[in-house]
């Protein structure tokens, strides 16, 4: 099966690596050789950590990348354009596709799974939210018999390893540089390009509006989602959270209510019960609650090069293993029917005022 992929930064290479290293294992899982193709990036002087096959052709052309004929398209570049053609060519073309990109899936999920289910093709995006953590496949696949009532997240790693490193701070007295605490996760390969896309709470903000889109068919716009970023949080705000027994994490919910979706993506005091307060670091964790399911939690390793890697190769396994029988289509995770719901903020008036200080920060218990 061939494999072509756009991208070989952080995830990129990522998925190059795991698909030469563990070849025999992924046939043996599959029951199909897999082989790199070709590999679009921006530009060929950038220098690489990972070795491509001699076979694969590694290129700044789209047409030469394309001219690979891939039966699998895997995207891994980011950003609305040129991602958005370049999904679409593919999939019109009867290539099925995997993508990590969740501003895409934000913005264009809609339109792209129409395209997919025109054609027959898959679209597949474990990797879009929250990495290396099963969230999408938790809510779709193995909590499916369930009528989904809320979702509630740390789905940045960026901002969560930014708070956890100032929690340290806070506990230890040591100071903390919130712009050197960045760059580290920068160097660590977790933040997006734009790394203003992560502080400000945008990208959490996509990754809510996906899960909206999959847990209760209804589709969000992330500019509708409430959102507040973490730059204001500063070592003595979370020394504060600390002494009042908190500690504050970038929280993205969504609770169904009647025909209510409430949201919020912001930055909360999360209390002892809660188990979204042991996921520290670059970590993520998801709390879902159903009808028949009241509780179900994971967490782990959400965002840099092998744990994002690890859910784009597992997408890549699951369409080689479904496409010989023509039935990678099966694997669409995006609503065919939406069932929209009126969104509203999940705080209320008291606490939805400008946040300044601990006083005006939401609060989770449980
Ligand atoms: P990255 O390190 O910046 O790599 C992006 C790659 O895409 C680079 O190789 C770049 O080429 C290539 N690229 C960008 N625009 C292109 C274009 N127009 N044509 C051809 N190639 C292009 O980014 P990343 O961290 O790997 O993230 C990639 C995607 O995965 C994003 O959608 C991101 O949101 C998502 N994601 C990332 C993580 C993570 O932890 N990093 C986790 C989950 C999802 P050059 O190398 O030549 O510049
Ligand atoms: N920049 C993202 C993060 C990558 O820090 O969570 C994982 O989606």
């Amino acid at each position: 099966m061939r494999i072509s992929i756009i991208g070989f930064g952080t995830v990129g290479q990522g998925v190059a690596d795991l698909l030469q290293r563990h070849a025999p294992l992924y046939e043996q899982r599959t029951s199909v050789p897999l082989e790199i193709a070709s590999v679009l990036v921006r530009s060929l002087d950038r220098k690489r950590d990972i070795t491509l096959p001699t076979s694969c052709l590694l290129t700044d052309d789209p047409e030469a990348f394309f001219a690979a004929e891939p039966d699998i398209l895997v995207e891994v570049a980011g950003g609305i354009d040129p991602a958005h053609q370049y999904l679409t060519r593919a999939i019109t073309s009867g290539a099925d596709v995997v993508t990590a990109n969740k501003s895409l899936i934000a913005k264009n999920g809609g339109q792209l799974f129409a395209t997919a289910r025109e054609h027959n093709r898959a679209l597949t995006m474990e990797a879009a939210v929250a990495g290396g953590v099963p969230a999408i496949d938790l809510i779709t696949d193995c909590l499916g018999a369930n009528d989904i009532t809320t979702v509630a997240g740390i789905l940045n790693g960026t901002c969560n390893f930014i708070l956890s490193a100032l929690e340290v701070a806070a506990l230890s007295g040591r100071p903390a540089s919130y712009d050197a605490t960045l760059a580290e996760a920068q160097r660590l390969g977790y933040a997006e390009a734009d790394p203003t896309l992560d502080v400000s709470g945008r990208d959490s903000a996509e990754k809510l509006a996906i899960l909206c889109a999959i847990a209760f068919g209804t589709p969000v716009n992330p500019d509708d989602i409430p959102n507040n970023g973490i730059e204001f949080i500063t070592p003595e705000l979370m020394a504060k959270a600390r002494d009042e027994r908190y500690t504050i994490k970038l929280l993205a919910i969504a609770r169904r209510e009647g025909d209510k979706l409430y949201v919020s993506n912001r930055p909360t005091l999360v209390g002892g019960r809660s188990r979204l307060r042991l996921v520290t670091y670059a970590d993520m964790g998801l709390s879902v609650a159903g009808d028949a399911m009241q509780s179900a939690f994971v967490s782990g390793s959400g965002a840099g090069r092998y744990p994002t890697a690890s859910a784009v190769v597992a997408d890549i396994l699951r369409v080689a293993r479904t496409r010989a029988n023509n039935c990678a289509h099966t694997l669409n995770r995006w609503p065919e029917t939406t069932s929209p719901l009126r969104t509203a903020d999940y705080l209320n008036n008291e606490t939805r005022s400008t946040i300044i200080g601990l006083e005006h920060l939401p609060v989770l218990q449980s």
